[in-house]
């Protein structure tokens, strides 16, 4: 097992597979949003009255903006009973500078749920830059969303060796992926004070872990992992580049996720005003156990796997090899995880884990 290589830098690879692919393949995070959107309506129908002029609404790392039409539309409609029809409201999606912000557009122009549609005095904007990094000017911001995005780490603190998912992780392994986690939600956070209006709140769906740190997707992981270890085995894969395989995510516990506000966060600016915890319901198992089709619940579930992995997991080999030697890789990859999940089914159903938490700025 390999511990002490040099991390891989990946700046842009934690972005969602492109060309609209992540769209297409991300059902489960449709209904972990959908999950968060009542916490949302109560952040919408908190906010004070200073807070409703000139209103700007941030989604932070929105990917191709599916996701989000069904939360945004819901702040919107909940703010538009609070404020004339004539009070502009904006809404600015945020992602990494790699995100496919066209399929982000032209969900927004053209999907018949897009939230800009039968809607009037309401703007698009969006914003190609890390959310642990400042993106918008101080005290600006009413109301901030974030679903499935804060497990996705601001870089890789170490690789794993034979593993590519930190909850399969050594302990040793595991602490450093830790402290990175505990360093960037306080980075997310501090930020998001800064933009925020005194009374604005930020709703944030984790995807989170029990008290073990296992994120409910161990089983699914498992497979792909020997999915690898198998193409290794065939002399498909190179040992070394296996070994720098991994997924830059770290899934907190309730805890860690609100340590920070409960805590110690500066002079208590900061409210936790809901926290709760769900699993999330698996759609794509449940699709399969309404049909009993073996083989379209493998291709859905090996595709939710690639629209979120590919892009992360092939980085450090993209850095070495030609593009079409990648792909191939990860053409072969992908179809040995279907032809798994297509042999053990139940092995790759998920509960992932959520943590929803409404926060406040204090006015
Ligand atoms: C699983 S997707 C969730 C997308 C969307 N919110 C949804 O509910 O479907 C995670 C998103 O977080 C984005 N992301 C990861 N790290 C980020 C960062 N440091 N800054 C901004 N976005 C980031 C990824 O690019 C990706 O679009």
């Amino acid at each position: 097992m390999t511990q002490s290589r040099t991390p891989q830098t990946r700046a842009g690879t934690s972005v969602m597979a492109g060309k609209g692919v992540y769209n297409e393949h991300s059902q489960p995070q449709h209904v972990a949003g959908e999950d968060g959107v009542p916490m949302l309506q109560r952040a919408a129908a908190a906010l004070p009255p200073h807070a409703l002029e000139r209103i700007t609404i941030v989604d932070y790392g929105s990917s191709q903006g599916r996701n989000s039409l069904t939360p945004m539309s819901a702040a919107i409609d909940t703010l538009r009973e609070r404020v004339v029809a004539q009070e502009p409201i904006s809404v600015v999606h945020t992602d990494l500078p790699a995100n496919d912000f066209a399929a982000l557009f032209e969900t927004l122009q053209s999907d018949p749920h897009s939230y800009l549609r039968d809607r009037a005095n309401v703007f698009a904007f969006a914003i190609g830059r890390s959310f642990y990094e400042r993106l918008l000017p101080g005290a600006t911001v009413s109301l901030g969303w974030s679903s499935i995005t804060v497990h996705w780490l601001s870089a890789v603190p170490c690789v794993l060796g034979d593993q590519i998912f930190s909850p399969l992780a050594g302990p040793q392994q595991r602490a450093d992926f830790a402290r990175r986690a505990a360093d960037d939600w306080r980075r997310f956070l501090g930020h998001r004070l800064v933009e925020l209006r005194p009374g604005g709140q930020l709703v944030v769906v984790g995807s989170g872990a029990d008290e073990q740190g296992r994120s409910g997707a161990e089983g699914l992981m498992e497979l792909a992992n020997a999915a690898l270890q198998t193409m290794v085995a065939d002399g498909l894969l190179a040992r070394e580049d296996y070994e720098r395989m991994v997924l830059p995510t770290y899934y907190r516990t309730a805890e860690e996720f609100t340590e920070p506000i409960a805590g110690d966060w500066p002079d208590g600016t900061f409210a936790l005003e809901e926290c709760t915890q769900t699993d999330l319901a698996d759609p794509l198992w449940q699709r399969f156990a309404a049909s009993g089709d073996t083989a379209a619940y493998a291709a859905s579930a090996a595709g939710f796997l690639r629209a979120f992995s590919e892009p992360s997991l092939f980085a450090a080999l993209a850095q070495r090899r030609a593009p079409s030697e990648v792909a191939a890789l990860a053409d072969g990859f992908y179809e040995r995880v279907r032809v798994a999940i297509e042999q053990r089914p139940e092995q790759a159903r998920c509960a992932w884990r959520l943590v929803l938490m409404r926060i406040a700025k204090r006015a």
